[in-house]
């Protein structure tokens, strides 16, 4: 796949809307370092920002809105929550909330947890691409996992040419630093992530933040906690004979009629997009343990391992 290098114009953003639209990759400049978006509402354009990215896990992303009143859909924001999105949005700083339970986004946005970190960009091609697009971004930062944040769109090429449909030119992000994470779906706001956001600023509206990684008596975060979803039953890796009591989360064409196949087609993109939806549905009946057929350990696949792997040994 050749990636387009696409102007600030309104024609280059047209064409950029519209890729992500049609479930296609997009990098695109904000206020702290170029995202690499996807539609947020679509497992497919989700799992693809995972294979394009080349990371060894999932790790939950950031859903931009253009503005918080697209952001209400779906997730819960708390008055604490409020009063951060009032005082610094459009700007550096993401906020983790607690996920609406009919939100219809992706749930390999949040890799499983019950929240969402959301973010509305201070960038105005980064609004008018949400705003046309007309639906929320999931975005990372634009490069391959382990290496440096871009801040120019030739970064995104240096990392991404051939791996994502277009990169949206603005030229370089003023903040070159990705936002402040703040957790706010519990009562006492903790700071996940220092960024762009200076935490005193955000102290100044909210009051002192709870810091997990000086204060041990802090709440851990979600990423720390491990309060990805898990399974309740027994999680079987690696699995090609099967018992009466068991049901199957199979893959490609040799899985049995009665699975739930990830990919008939052994497609990895496809298999990491239902990941999540078929763990729950198969936790749900009356069966006592759940066996899962081997999945390549190449591309995404070895991300889709290493969370099957966490599911089968409950922390
Ligand atoms: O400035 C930024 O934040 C950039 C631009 C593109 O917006 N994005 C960015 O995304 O840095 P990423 O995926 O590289 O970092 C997202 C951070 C990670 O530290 C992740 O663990 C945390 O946000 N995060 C996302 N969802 C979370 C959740 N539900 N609970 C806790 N942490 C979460
Ligand atoms: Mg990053």
């Amino acid at each position: 796949m050749e990636t387009s290098h696409l102007p600030q114009t309104p024609e280059g953003i047209a064409e950029a809307a519209k890729l992500i639209c049609d479930g296609a990759l997009v990098a695109f400049p904000t206020e702290t370092v170029y995202g690499l978006g996807g539609n947020a509402t679509d497992d497919q354009a989700v799992a693809k920002i995972y294979e394009a990215k080349n990371r060894p896990d999932f790790n939950p992303l950031i859903v931009h809105g253009a503005d918080k009143a697209m952001l209400e859909a779906f997730v819960e924001f708390t008055p604490m929550a409020e009063k951060l999105a009032e005082a610094f949005w459009p700007g550096a700083l993401t906020l983790v909330l607690k996920r609406k339970a009919d939100a219809p986004l992706s749930l390999l946005v949040s890799a499983g947890l019950d929240t969402v970190a959301v973010r509305v960009p201070d960038h105005p091609l980064a609004q008018s691409l949400i705003a046309e697009a007309g639906c929320p971004i999931a975005a990372p930062s634009a490069n391959l996992s382990g290496t440096i944040s871009p801040t120019r769109a030739e970064h995104v090429l240096e990392s991404l040419n051939g791996r994502i449909a277009a990169v949206l030119d603005g030229g370089a992000c003023s903040l070159g630093i990705e936002s402040t994470v703040v957790d706010c779906s519990t009562n006492t706001p903790t700071l996940l992530r220092p960024g762009g956001l200076e935490s005193e600023k955000i102290e100044s509206v909210s009051g002192p933040l709870a810091h997990p990684e000086k204060d041990p008596e802090a709440p851990r975060s979600p990423g720390m906690l491990a309060r990805h979803y898990a399974p309740n039953r027994p999680v079987g890796l690696n699995r090609t004979s099967f018992e009466k009591h068991e049901v199957i989360l199979g893959f490609g064409p040799s899985a049995p009629d009665s699975a739930l196949n990830l990919s008939e087609s052994g497609n990895l993109v496809e298999a990491a997009a239902n990941l999540f939806a078929m763990l729950h549905q198969l936790d749900q009946g009356d069966a006592k343990a759940i066996a899962v057929m081997p999945i390549p350990e190449t591309g995404l696949g070895i991300a889709i391992n290493d969370r099957l792997k966490r599911a089968a040994t409950p922390e």
